[in-house]
């Protein structure tokens, strides 16, 4: 598609500012500063959506609360990637219906992944009487406008068309943290793998212009974040539709150019295009994280094939022997579905087997689950939940083993790690992060937080390593 008609003009984003200023003046009180809950679900894409919403939010007066029953806004910001993610927050959202009764002036919004599908959506309507606005991911850059509209003409409204999806530059943020930053280079995705609802609820591929990414970048680590990750459902697919030709790896080169004192990771890394070029430049830069979360999915070829994700098993684990010789000391992560339709347990287990061979440091590991509309959702599944459950955790033995392993390595050196915040307990009260992405649960003072300090690693878990600063 053409680039002009992807990238917003200037003027219509600017536009929203209007609607944000008018929505200001609505939401006044005359008592206390307006509320705002953003109750976040999925992934760090959501994430970082949330934190544009919030921005958006801030600048019409609101301050923010975790109370549905003090807030004048809600804002719930879905996932559809699994039955489970949804299920959560249909109870979520039927549960607010007490807000509303109590204070019928409180307007709330159902935003993201699970508003694009059109079910969702016909159920929201039916169903769920007490939300007032349903808009998908594509439209959250006019997220002012569509409250406003819902604010001065008293009606619902549901803005889900199927768009292929837009860039709106210069929208407002809150970032959570003075520490840790997201930065999305990319949305949408062209994959279709045969089980995901991604591609569906998420748009077109579309990649920022990089000066964009570059600014945002530059001006994170003038501002002092240390650890900026850059978001996109498949970062590998970077520039394939800008008009200059540069790639994902050309962009990380051109990152590791600002000066300072930061890490810079990524994801998601999708395993087909992920090569030695992209291995090269992790390895030459030195302010990218030498880590890398390249997901499999399965272990098995025939598998994969029906996922259709574009590798075999064969050419997954060569692309992971081409970044370990890059990057000997290369963390690696993976997510793994077992009980696609017709996986067999042979099949389950040659995934078992991959991940020995390969010895992750960590897993994300899910059970698989079916979302209509995608192919997989078609196919016979004759393996029952019990089953599946027993292949699953055979996998979630194995890796707890490794990732055990992997960790009591650790014990006695000294890595530097951030203080990335308050562990909440007393005996480690500082979390922190290795370059690798290890979490360290972390004895030393919380002065230290947003610094790199120097740990000495003294003991480990399945799930973490612990230590001092020193
Ligand atoms: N773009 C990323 C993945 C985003 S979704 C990538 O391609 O790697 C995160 C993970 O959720 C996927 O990697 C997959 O393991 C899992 N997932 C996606 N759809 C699923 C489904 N229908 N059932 C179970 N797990 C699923
Ligand atoms: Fe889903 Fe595949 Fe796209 Fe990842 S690459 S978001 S798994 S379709
Ligand atoms: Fe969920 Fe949408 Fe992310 S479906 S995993 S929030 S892209």
């Amino acid at each position: 598609m053409d680039r002009t008609q992807v990238v917003l003009p200037a003027e219509d984003v600017r536009r929203q500012e209007e609607f944000t200023r008018r929505l200001a003046a609505l939401l006044r009180r005359p008592d206390r500063q307006p509320m705002a809950m953003v109750d976040t679900y999925g992934c760090q894409q959501n994430v970082a959506d949330s934190q544009r919403l919030m921005g958006m939010l801030r600048d019409m007066g609101c301050g923010f609360t975790q109370d549905p029953y003090g807030a004048d806004v809600i804002v719930v910001n879905t996932c559809a990637i699994r039955e489970n993610a949804e299920k959560k927050v249909f109870g979520v959202v039927g549960q607010l219906v007490h807000a509303k009764e109590k204070n019928p002036d409180v307007i709330i919004c159902l935003c993201g992944c699970m508003a694009q599908q059109e079910t969702v959506a016909a159920k929201i309507k039916n169903s769920y009487r007490h939300v007032d606005l349903v808009f998908g991911p594509q439209a959250l850059w006019k997220f002012p406008e569509l409250l406003y509209g819902v604010c001065t003409e008293h009606k619902r409204a549901f803005s889900i068309a199927d768009e292929h999806g837009t860039i709106a530059e210069g929208l407002p943020v809150v970032r959570e943290s003075g520490v840790k930053a997201w930065v999305s280079i990319m949305y949408g995705c062209n994959n279709f793998c045969s089980y995901c609802i991604v591609p569906y609820v998420r748009g077109r591929e579309r990649s920022r212009e990089a000066e964009c990414v570059l600014a945002e970048v530059r001006e994170l680590v003038e501002a002092g974040y240390k650890e900026i990750t850059l978001l996109g459902q498949n970062v590998n697919s970077y520039g394939k539709d800008l008009d200059e030709p540069l790639d994902f790896a050309d962009l990380l080169r051109e990152i590791d150019k600002i000066p300072g004192d930061y890490l810079i990771r990524f994801m998601t890394s999708h395993p087909k295009d992920a090569g030695p070029k992209l291995f090269e430049t992790m390895a030459e830069c030195s302010h990218v994280a030498k880590q890398i979360h390249l997901p499999v999915q399965s272990g098995s070829s025939r598998v994969l094939k029906a996922m259709n994700r574009g590798y075999t098993r064969e050419q997954y684990l060569e692309k992971v022997r081409l970044a370990r010789a890059a990057m000997p000391d290369v963390v690696l992560t993976s997510d793994i579905i077992i009980g696609f339709p017709g996986e067999t347990e042979a099949e389950a287990m040659e995934t078992v087997a991959l991940i020995e061979e390969v010895r992750y440091d960590a897993l994300f590991t899910f059970i698989y689950s079916p979302r209509p509309g995608t192919p997989a959702a078609r196919l016979p599944d004759p393996v029952s939940r019990e089953e599946k459950q027993v292949w699953f955790d055979r996998l979630l033995d194995a890796q707890n083993r490794i990732s055990g392993e992997l960790h009591r390595s650790y014990v006695g050196r000294t890595l530097r790690v951030l203080a990335d915040g308050e562990s909440g307990d007393p005996a480690w009260p500082l979390s922190s992060r290795t370059a690798g992405g290890r979490l360290v649960h972390l004895r030393g003072d919380t002065s230290l937080i947003g610094q790199y300090v120097d740990a000495r690693i003294t003991g480990s878990n399945t799930w973490a390593l612990f230590g001092e600063a020193l």
